[in-house]
């Protein structure tokens, strides 16, 4: 019985929405107080008990590989300094059992095929497939509540939550019926439909678990939604094979593609933070007054 060890982390997108922030450094490293979007990604597949990390980067992305390398200079500069606590903090941001891969896609040509770059290093093996900008915040991890549903099942698994009509245009949107708490059986996906042809307002968030047998269908897909080779027409295709299930996770998620998600993470976690979170607070209360 196979266990999902991998994860794919598509990390090769523009950032356009952050301009200018992200001009010459990738979204995925903006902070959330003080933690990179990918390191929250990171920690929740490893949570879900996730090894092997796939990261699937573009240009301007180095900074992306340098986070969870070694940091010989400010290694060697904390510990000059004194500052024990400082390094084993930066020593040990990542379980020392975790294999960090990097596959660079050299153009961007859609999630689908960012996703099939990862191929060579998935093999005939389920994987998670991560997007670091939806940042989901739940207790088990939302990947792990994925992985338990896989385990259970053994078959894709898709992240998803309900969203106004009218923003069916931003979602991939499925077309499900309900088997089990929180757990539905997917009969169809469409990927950003215009509110009054969408099947439901059932979206999937940036949380995928995908059986090996998905980049048969990406293979084979055409452009489709954009003129992009979507991960969603591969899900659609694969589900003339294969069942494909919707979970309902439980959690919050905060849409750190946006300036409003990413404000209103900051705060929420700027709120909990251990070390300024009652300072920040107390501000926050003051600005009401
Ligand atoms: C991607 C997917 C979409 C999914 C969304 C979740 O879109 O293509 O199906 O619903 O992520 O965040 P993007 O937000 O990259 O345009």
């Amino acid at each position: 019985m196979k266990k999902v060890r991998k994860a794919v982390f598509p990390v090769a997108g523009m950032g356009t929405r952050f301009l200018p922030a992200t001009k010459a450094s990738p979204k995925e490293m903006l902070p959330i107080v003080d933690k990179p979007l990918i390191q929250f990604a990171v920690e929740e597949a490893v949570a879900a008990g996730i090894t092997d990390m796939v990261f699937v980067t573009g240009r301007s992305k180095r900074s992306i590989e340098d986070h969870f390398d070694k940091a010989y200079e400010l290694e060697s500069e904390l510990e000059a300094r004194g500052k024990s606590e400082l390094l084993d903090f930066v020593r040990n941001m990542i379980p020392k059992n975790i294999n960090c891969i990097y596959i660079r896609q050299a153009e961007a040509l859609g999630l689908g095929h960012a996703v099939l770059c990862a191929k060579p290093v998935i093999g005939d093996e389920p994987f998670a497939v991560l997007l670091a900008d939806d940042l989901l915040d739940g207790k088990p991890a939302v990947m792990k509540q994925m992985t338990d549903t896989y385990d259970y099942y053994r078959c894709s698994v898709l992240g998803v939550q309900d969203v106004p009509r009218a923003d069916t245009r931003s979602y991939g949107i499925v077309d499900a019926r309900a088997v089990a708490d929180r757990v539905e059986q997917i009969n169809a996906i469409v990927e950003k439909p215009k509110p009054e042809d969408a099947p439901s307002t059932l979206a999937v968030v940036g949380r995928y678990i995908l059986t090996p047998r998905i980049f048969h269908h990406l293979e084979t897909i055409k452009p489709g939604a954009g003129g992009e080779l979507q991960l969603t027409d591969g899900i659609a295709s694969l589900l003339s094979e294969e069942q494909v299930l919707a979970y309902r996770y439980d959690g919050t998620r905060y849409d750190c593609g946006s300036k409003l998600g990413y404000l209103q993470a900051t705060v929420v976690f700027g709120q909990r933070h251990p070390e300024v979170g009652p300072e920040f607070d107390a501000y926050l209360k003051s600005l009401g007054d």
